[in-house]
């Protein structure tokens, strides 16, 4: 076997996956319908991480077929950092552009295009790519086989390159970096293609879908979309399974520099049999995506989005939180690590793990103590606390596993926490009848674009006010028999719950929707429950 040097680890480490035809094709056709291309005698165009070539071949392919003047010379510029890649593009271009009659120069860059970039920042009318995905870190494993100077020089080339990054690339930059790494290529990569195109010209990226969903891309999304127009986005469910080695869901975006339109981008969305379907945003959308940091729900519910208007008005988990005594703590316990050297027989707490707690109720007993010698117990230990699973995948039917748990257990990092200062437990059974709700999970899955449901995505979803006694006292009596497994309660409580959000029947039949993995006859049965017949003491109030 060939030993491995540290220059094909890096090549590893900044990613080859090339991008499917499909997405390919679309892109092009419609960076070539955004283009001004008509009176230009001669174009420049790029692909900064061209791979194969392909990008540019489909995008002349794509070019042919559109009627109208056509630029007599394409001027065309393929980089990579992998040589044999960048060969093929070379022959690749050429060969469609000879198919074609179409006249071509190219030229070739074998490098680091983050490094020689900046030169050339706003020099092409047409800027083409899909940039390597990976976060820049060594891979301990591979490490482990290297002699040690190559581990070395590897380690210390990828640190230059992650400090050169941060450098060039502050807005792609990760808020925290861990141990001095984590930058994300595709953003960066991204900011590239961008910053490469010209002011008259158009770009065109493919991307990991996190791009437009995960808080780390937050400053990239609002440069993005408030220095530039952005006239399509595109989104690739994971099941369409369009890469070879990964299974990820990606985002196509083509956009110009300026000023925006304000008028509301379309976004198509890809299922898994490649159908595109239409999500235009309305004004109001739009602005709620904006204040949101440009959000996209885009694993779930896309077509929610006008929803929102019903409850973006009303207090954010967050707004409960707060040091009086009627307001809400919120946070986590014990860290788990290494459980079992602390946890024994015998002690004044059980210990709760996240797969102990489902909805409603504890799943499983408790039975290992917390050593008293061990961990130091916080004093929300000592309160009746709501309790909600950390890790919880998107695959899963319902994403928000919350119960009540009592005072003398402690819980892991696993589990978030959070509990009413002056122990009200009567409002802590009606957040928790909130919380589990169908309207608050749906919240709650347009923001998260991990397995995790942390405290920050749950403390920006709505909540409505849970005042007024007759009504907490309602909700906590149907939490009391959900505990118990009422499937009567089960559906009750959502209809109350979506109705305290202003949800008409027909807004919680569209929301159902959204939940795939939800069976039908539990749809129906929670469309043509009775409760929709008689309205909730706090529908009634909220009325007034
Ligand atoms: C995701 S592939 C995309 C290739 C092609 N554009 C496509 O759409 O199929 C990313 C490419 O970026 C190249 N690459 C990764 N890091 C690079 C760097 N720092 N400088 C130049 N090219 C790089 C890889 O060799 C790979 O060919």
């Amino acid at each position: 076997m060939r030993k491995r040097n540290s220059k094909d680890l890096l090549t590893r480490a900044t990613g080859r996956f090339y991008t499917h035809e499909f997405i390919g094709r679309r892109l092009a056709d419609v960076v070539v319908r955004t283009a001004q291309l008509e009176g230009r005698r001669s174009v420049s165009v790029i692909d900064p991480f061209c791979g194969d070539g392909r990008l540019i071949g489909w995008f002349l392919e794509a070019v042919s077929k559109r009627d109208g003047a056509r630029p007599r010379m394409w001027s065309v510029e393929l980089w990579d950092c992998d040589a044999a890649a960048l060969d093929t593009a070379r022959k690749r271009v050429l060969e469609t552009a000879a198919q074609l009659g179409v006249e071509v120069e190219v030229e070739t860059v074998l490098g680091d295009t983050f490094a020689h970039a900046p030169s050339r920042f706003g020099e092409f009318v047409v800027c083409l790519t899909n940039p390597p995905w990976e976060l820049l870190k060594p891979d301990r494993r591979e490490l482990d086989q290297l002699d040690e100077d190559v581990a070395r020089e590897y380690v210390a080339q990828l640190r230059q390159q992650s400090s050169r990054l941060v450098e060039y690339y502050p807005l792609s930059a990760p808020r925290r970096r861990y141990a001095g790494w984590g930058m994300n290529l595709a953003r960066a990569g991204t900011e590239v293609a961008l910053r490469l195109t010209a002011n008259d010209g158009v770009c065109g990226v493919v991307s990991p879908a996190s791009l437009l969903a995960d808080q780390m891309s937050e400053s990239l999304r609002r440069w993005v979309f408030e220095e530039y127009v952005v006239h399509d986005i595109a989104y690739y469910v994971a099941e369409a399974k369009l890469f070879d080695e990964v299974d990820q869901p990606s985002v196509t975006l083509v956009v110009s520099p300026g000023v925006t339109s304000h008028s509301p981008t379309m976004l198509v969305v890809h299922d898994r049999a490649l159908r595109g379907k239409e999500v235009r945003f309305s004004e109001q959308e739009w602005h709620s995506l904006r204040s949101d940091g440009y959000v996209f729900p885009l694993q779930f519910g896309p077509e929610l989005l006008g929803l929102r208007s019903k409850w973006d008005n009303l207090p954010s988990f967050a707004d409960l939180e707060g040091e009086s005594q009627d307001d809400l703590w919120a946070g986590r316990e014990l860290d788990e690590t290494g459980h079992r050297r602390f946890l024994g027989d015998k002690g004044d707490y059980l210990f709760v793990k996240g797969r102990m707690v489902s909805r409603f109720r504890m799943c499983e007993a408790p039975s290992q103590y917390v050593n008293r010698d061990g961990p130091r117990i916080p004093s929300s230990a000592d309160h009746y606390r709501l309790a909600w699973r950390d890790i919880s995948r998107p695959n899963q039917r319902r994403r928000i596993q919350a119960a009540i748990v009592p005072p003398g257990m402690v819980t892991g990092n696993s589990l978030h926490v959070a509990y009413f200062r002056d122990d009200d437990l009567e409002r802590l059974k009606a957040l928790l009848a909130v919380m589990n709700s169908f309207v608050f999970e749906a919240q709650v899955r347009m923001r998260l674009a991990t397995a995790h449901v942390s405290l920050g995505v749950v403390r920006k979803a709505r909540v409505p006010p849970l005042n007024d006694r007759g009504l907490t006292a309602e909700l906590a009596q149907l939490v009391a028999r959900c505990e118990k497994g009422d499937e009567e309660a089960l559906t009750t409580v959502e209809v109350r719950v979506a109705q305290l959000y202003g949800l008409s029947h027909e807004d919680f039949a569209l929301l159902l929707s959204a939940f795939e993995k939800v069976e039908e006859e539990e749809k129906r049965a929670l469309l043509t429950s009775p409760a929709w017949r008689c309205p909730s003491v706090g529908s009634q109030q909220l009325a007034r």
